[in-house]
């Protein structure tokens, strides 16, 4: 077996230490408060600070949180929800456990959805516009806004791997109506198992999801509407608190480690085509993708040399045999398609070294005979 040099998986790593976490893992056994309580309550109020929202309610995974956040927004059986094509299909399947149709929109250069293609797509049933900030790097917002503000439509970010990426100093998730986060272990912010979040600024929304995702509760005796259990367990809140100390810190490694790849790859310019990274915009790089020719070659090849690599994703949303029944067919979003065939997604995280990293850029050379 290849010995791995440059791991994709960090868990290991960021979970090495963890005596905080256990200490105050053991008070809150000490409390027996097991169900929302006061550490659940403490992370809401820090993520909101963090994250520059009023209300932050959380939630038991981030595919619940885009569900509570859709059903808020008075999706229903029948709306139309225009999404992109390229995402995890927890943004789709969200609106389809709503009731509600998904309707796709290509994706442009960097991954996000195409903006420019939105507005061919409103009509009489469009209720909202779902944008993701694909592999925490992000679409304009700035730009979504005023698409749904010209046709008086709801915006729900999916800023699900957003969390610590910046657009002009404001957090994805906070542009729209509501934003959902993950706290998935593959996210910025991870919690040894599930957790997500939703922030808005609209008490009656944030009232309403508080209210949805503990049954419908006003309290122990009175019910207010029919609910669902979708809290998360305080002792995820407890690592939660914890890893929020560090996210900052992440992210900036991160960046710098991405900075390293976007130079070295850059220079193969007949081979690999890097993302535009645009000024202002901070990128989590909850995944850092490139388009590279012959694909599926050079991951053979990365692999036999130790480095793992994946791609997200080998086949898009539509052409998902869960999609058949809105009757997409091949070559209807080219770019998307396209960067299936090409996508690839390399380590980045944080505990990498910069050896590491120049391993990578000296083996992607050498697949192109190009180390010269
Ligand atoms: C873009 C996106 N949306 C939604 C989700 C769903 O989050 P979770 O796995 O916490 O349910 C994920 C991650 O898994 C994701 O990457």
């Amino acid at each position: 077996m290849t010995k791995v040099k440059v791991p994709f998986n960090y868990l290991q790593f960021q979970f090495k230490n963890n005596a905080e976490i256990f200490k105050d893992w053991k008070k809150l056994i000490k409390t027996t408060d097991f169900t929302l309580g006061h550490k659940v309550l403490e992370f809401e109020n820090k993520f909101s600070k963090y994250i520059g929202a009023k209300y932050c309610i959380s939630t038991n995974n981030g595919t619940d949180a885009l569900i509570l956040s859709l059903k808020a927004l008075g999706i229903k059986k029948g709306d139309e929800v225009i999404t992109v094509c390229n995402s995890f299909y927890a943004t789709t399947g969200a609106i389809v456990a709503c009731g509600a149709i998904p309707v796709f929109v290509d994706c442009d250069d960097r991954y996000q959805i195409d903006i420019n293609l939105i507005e061919e797509k409103i009509n009489t049933k469009t209720k909202a516009i779902l944008p993701v900030h694909w592999g925490g790097a992000s679409p304009d917002m700035y730009k979504i806004k005023k698409l749904a503000k010209k046709f008086k439509l709801k915006i729900l970010e999916d800023a699900c791997m957003g969390i610590g990426a910046k657009i002009k100093n404001k957090s994805p998730g906070t542009f729209g109506d509501i934003g959902a986060y993950s706290m998935h272990p593959l996210k910025s912010l991870n919690v040894m198992g599930d957790g997500g979040m939703i922030v808005t600024n609209n008490k009656k929304l944030a009232d309403w999801i508080k209210c949805y995702r503990n049954h419908g509760m006003i309290n122990r005796d009175n019910n207010k509407i029919w609910g669902v259990n979708a809290r998360l367990q305080p002792l995820q809140a407890v690592v939660a608190i914890n890893q929020l100390k560090n996210l900052d810190r992440i992210i900036k490694i991160r960046n710098k480690n991405a900075k390293i790849l976007d130079e070295g790859l850059k220079k193969l310019k007949k081979y690999i085509i890097v993302p535009e990274r645009v000024k202002n915009f901070t990128e989590t790089f909850a995944l850092y993708m490139c388009l590279f020719k012959k694909r599926d070659k050079l991951k053979f090849f990365l692999e036999k040399n130790g480095v793992e690599v994946k791609i997200h994703y080998p086949k898009p949303l539509h052409l998902q045999e869960a999609s058949r029944i809105y009757g997409y067919k091949k070559n209807s979003f080219l770019k998307a398609e396209k960067q299936c065939k090409y996508l690839l997604t390399l380590p980045v995280h944080q505990y990498l070294s910069k050896k590491q990293l120049m391993l990578m850029v000296k083996l992607i050379k050498q697949f192109y005979n190009e180390n010269k």
